[in-house]
């Protein structure tokens, strides 16, 4: 097995040991001096402006970023995921991702199999399939055409298409409705039937394994309250399964177990990682809401930062520079966590899914030949949109002692362009977006905040010290193409920084303890008093107290 190089003992680590040492970031007096600052540190990415200028980053800082990424080899591994070797080395699996948004003119032969074309064949049904929804061709059981599309998986199986579904709402067809199951909580899947028709509701079934607790749990609590409701309406059930429940997975056995016929299910490859999966079969529910055109655009923008990650170098190869300047910041200026700051209420679940892509992907504490890390690693991804959160939580990243790296994104041209009062109102809108990552850099001094007048004592509480770095990426709007770059960038930000890291950031290990001692407990909850007996003083107690309020 290749080892992983260790980043710490690399010459670049040295260098960037040093800066550190010597470095006090300054961008008041950066921006003073070098008045071609932002120009130098603003780069592209297809429709993606991303200015790195209010980081902190100077040619010397970049230049030793771009070696870490040489010595640890960032670009080999990159062109051994590209290519299919096995980098997920603890499930001994390819990671193929990138395959799943090449053109179908493309082919990648992976043991024998060329896996594009696969992918494409795929892409064929889900399309066909959601064209005839969209067209009506497809009915339910009393020949009724669908209204309301209800997905139903956890993790990777929901996060990516909520996000999605949420980021393109503009573009999905006028009578459609997508409604989204995935907590095993029952509060979920009852919230999300209510008001439903069961004659116009399909149910999506989407899970890589179809072993999912949660998923298999509401996909039979959906079949049952279907079952119910069309029998309440006095239509024969018999045969209504197959027009009302598709699935999504790599195990197309477990489906037809499900009760699913085959016939209706679309799969995937265990080469793609559940937090990676939003632009396979995964992605039916968006097929078949924006449509098989937009879909494609979709997956086209995907392609878009593919090839710009595949070929650019370290220095000029956005995802890879903004990966290493996570690490900068982790490592070096021990910041433990990341706001994703989007200006776009409709990526209002963007963080939520970045989360899942980030902290399950680089979560980890020993590298991939199982020796101990050498670093921190994993950083705390999380946001909300703004201008939300200027009211919540930016105060502590404006004057807190913790220092947090945010990105901002916004976008020119908006969904809704809304006057008031003859103010273009998402011209304020990104004026707050550009105020809060001046404010954040720039700060205010006491010398500032004294010549407003304010009185001596409660100078100290309005002094702003300034130095917050952030990333500021602007689209031209949020098209299909600009959400599938917006994915990929930050996919490829997590694989450099688990490269950096020596991590396997495809695997997911540390969900299953949990996941396994759910099972055990749960006989206990249920009031057999072995399973009680067998558990730990404090579960022992909660569960009393549980059984006690349920009486
Ligand atoms: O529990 C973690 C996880 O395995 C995720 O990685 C995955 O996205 C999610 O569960 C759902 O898994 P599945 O798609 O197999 O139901």
């Amino acid at each position: 097995m290749l080892k992983p190089v260790d980043a710490t003992t690399t010459d670049a680590w040295t260098t960037l040991t040093e800066l550190r040492s010597t470095l006090s970031p300054d961008l008041r007096s950066w921006f003073a001096e070098d008045p071609e600052r932002a120009q130098r540190y603003c780069l592209e990415l297809g429709d993606l402006f991303v200015d790195l200028s209010k980081n902190y980053l100077t040619d010397e800082v970049r230049d030793a970023l771009a070696a870490l990424a040489i010595e640890v080899d960032v670009p080999g591994r990159r062109d051994a995921m590209y290519a299919g070797e096995r980098i997920n080395v603890t499930e001994d699996r390819a990671v193929l991702h990138t395959a799943l948004r090449r053109p179908a003119t493309d082919s990648l032969s992976v043991d024998g199999q060329d896996v594009v074309a696969d992918v494409h064949e795929v892409l064929e049904r889900v399309y066909d399939f959601a064209r005839r929804v969209r067209s009506g061709e497809w009915t339910g059981v009393t020949g009724k055409r669908i209204e309301t599309v209800v997905n139903i998986g956890i993790g990777g199986s929901d996060l990516g298409p909520v996000m999605v579904y949420e980021a393109l709402k503009p573009y999905v067809q006028e009578g459609l409705e997508c409604r989204f199951i995935s907590n095993i909580d029952p509060a979920d899947c009852a919230e999300k039937v209510k008001g439903l028709d069961p004659e116009t509701t399909l149910f999506i079934v989407a899970s890589k394994t179809f072993t999912t607790l949660e998923t298999l749990t509401n996909a039979r609590m959906a079949r049952d309250w279907f079952l119910e409701a069309l029998a309440a309406k006095g239509v024969e059930t018999e045969g209504a399964i197959a027009k009302h429940f598709v699935a999504v997975s790599t195990a197309l056995d477990k489906v037809a177990e499900f009760g699913i016929d085959p016939a209706n299910a679309f799969g995937f490859w265990n080469w793609v990682g559940g937090r990676y999966s939003v632009d396979s079969a995964v992605g039916t529910v968006l097929a078949v809401a924006i449509g098989p055109e937009r879909f494609a655009e979709f997956l086209a923008g995907f392609h878009t930062v593919d090839e710009h990650f595949a070929t650019k170098e370290p220095a000029e190869n956005v995802p890879m520079l903004m990966g290493l300047l996570n690490v900068w910041y982790v490592n070096f200026f021990q910041a433990g966590s990341h706001a994703i700051l989007p200006y776009a209420q409709y990526l209002h679940r963007f963080a939520a899914y970045l989360q899942q892509l980030t902290m399950e992907s680089n979560g980890k504490s020993v590298r991939w030949d199982g020796s101990p890390v050498t670093t921190q690693t994993g950083e705390v991804f999380w946001g909300e949109p703004g201008t939300n959160g200027q009211h919540a939580f930016y105060q502590l990243i404006h004057q807190g002692t913790q220092l947090i790296p945010a990105d901002f994104i916004a976008v020119a041209t908006p969904a809704h362009p809304t006057k008031d009062g003859g103010v273009d109102v998402h011209e304020l809108f990104l004026s707050n977006y550009l105020a809060q990552t001046a404010a954040l850099a720039f700060g205010k001094t006491a010398e500032e905040v004294r010549a407003e007048g304010t009185p001596e004592e409660i100078v100290p509480a309005r002094v702003f010290t300034g130095n917050k770095p952030t990333t500021s990426i602007l689209a031209p709007a949020l098209t299909p193409s600009v959400v599938g770059q917006l994915i990929a960038l930050y996919e490829h930000i997590t694989f450099t920084q688990g490269i950096v890291w020596g991590i396997d950031s495809f695997d997911q290990w540390g969900v299953e303890l949990g996941k396994k001692l759910a099972l055990e407990i749960a006989p206990a909850v249920q009031g057999d008093a072995a399973a009680l007996e067998a558990q730990d003083a404090s579960t022992q107690g909660l569960i009393a107290r549980y059984r006690q309020w349920r009486q």
